[in-house]
């Protein structure tokens, strides 16, 4: 089978380039925006960084917020009823994962109604026609749902949180700014950094990868290793270099998928709500040492991204060892806990079952039982 990237149309990237949303608008002839955003991004101004260039040029809009964070079925089907209502022609998703990926949901439904109920979305769902026109700012530097082909909504009624991969639902625009980042505080800045760290080593270790996003996940990691420090304290660099590494790392893995990190991930945010870059970053070292037999050199190209001295004279324990010494300590460093203390005992063997059952599973490049992946949770206890 040939190997496929699908990329978002046009990126602006850099101190500033929110402003190039104004250029966008206009080249593109759109008339009113629905503006996606989630009520804290409102409540603490980040959302008006955006629609404050829209007010100066008599840009209509109309703001939905009724998303939080690990979105649900109702959020998406409130929203779709707000843009039926709005009369807007494109949509401005400014946000984390949780406002893009709604936004992502919504304009998709919006053209495919056939999948107004939102589940018959999950996995690759056969849609025809590309979302609404989106233009999506990040405000998070973690996700990248600005470039990838998914989304992933909580379906609070069964307890799970499906991922939706729809090449239809890619940005036209993303506008990757690390000026509307800053306002991040240091733990959420930490996880959804350690967030995109987990897409890079599980898209360069996935089943499906393959020279170029191998390209992409290493400069990846090395820009994340070398900058998340830095963006924890609010550096300019760090967060430049943090809004680039989570955008590359996403160039990566929605084209080759992720593993059994995101998978068991998935199941601790339905369960816990927990936040879904603190699950990923929680378990990252577990999955490492699981998956390291299977994974041929690849950790010594790991070791060096991260930034580890030495690695050509290392055996290939010693190596594979270093790169997850190297990820335990950038975790530890930004101030990661390494327990999750509302994983339930009675509650194991149902999240065992539903991550195997995960989309992101089967790319893992070693092939678990429920036992292993039980134990697997267990480490986190
Ligand atoms: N589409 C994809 O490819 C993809 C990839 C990974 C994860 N996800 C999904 O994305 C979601 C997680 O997204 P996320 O980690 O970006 O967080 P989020 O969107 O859930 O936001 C978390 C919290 O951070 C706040 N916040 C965001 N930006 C801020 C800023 N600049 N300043 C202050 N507060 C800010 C939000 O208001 C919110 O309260 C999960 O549902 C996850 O499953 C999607
Ligand atoms: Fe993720």
């Amino acid at each position: 089978m040939a190997n496929k990237i699908s990329l978002n149309g046009t990126s602006y990237h850099g101190p500033g380039a929110i402003n190039e949303i104004i250029t966008e608008i206009k080249m593109h002839g759109f008339k009113k925006a629905f503006v996606t955003s989630d009520p804290d991004l409102i409540k603490f101004g980040v959302t008006a960084k955006v629609t404050d260039l829209l007010d100066q040029e008599g840009l209509p809009y109309e703001i939905y917020s009724d998303i939080k964070p690990n979105p649900t079925i109702e959020n998406v089907q409130h929203g779709v009823e707000a843009f039926k209502e709005s009369g807007a022609d494109y949509i401005i998703a400014i946000g984390g994962g949780s406002s893009m990926d709604t936004s992502k949901a919504i304009g998709i439904i919006i053209t495919n109604p056939e999948f107004a109920d939102v589940r018959s979305l999950e996995g690759m769902a056969p849609t025809k026609n590309p979302c609404v026109p989106t233009i999506a700012v990040p405000t998070t530097a973690g996700t990248a749902a600005e470039v990838t082909i998914n989304y992933v909504i909580t379906d609070v009624e069964k307890k799970r949180k499906f991922v939706c991969v729809d090449p239809h639902d890619m940005p036209m625009v993303a506008i990757v700014d690390p000026e509307m980042m800053a306002s991040m505080p240091k733990g959420l800045t930490a996880s959804t950094g350690m967030d995109a760290l987990t897409h890079a080593i599980e898209g360069y270790t996935t089943k499906g990868a393959w020279e170029m996003t191998d390209m992409f996940h290493i400069e990846a990691i090395r820009l994340i290793a070398e900058n998340l420090r830095g963006a924890v304290a609010n550096t300019k660099e760090g967060r430049e270099g943090m809004a680039l590494g989570q955008y590359i790392a996403g160039m990566g893995f929605s084209n080759v998928g992720l593993g059994i990190d995101h998978a068991m991930a998935h199941t601790l945010s339905a369960y816990y709500d927990t936040p879904h870059g603190m699950a990923c970053a929680q378990l990252l070292p577990i999955s490492m040492e699981f998956n390291k037999e299977y994974t041929g050199e690849k950790y010594k190209a790991i070791a060096k991204a991260m930034g580890v001295e030495g690695v050509d004279d290392m055996t290939q324990e010693e190596y594979r060892n270093a790169a997850i010494e190297a990820v335990k300590q950038l975790s530890k460093d930004v101030g990661i806990p390494e327990k999750n203390e509302r994983i339930k005992e009675e509650d194991l063997d149902q999240l065992a079952e539903d991550a195997l059952a995960d989309a992101c599973y089967p790319g893992n490049p070693r092939e678990a039982t429920k036992e292993q992946v039980l134990e697997l949770f267990r480490k986190l206890m």
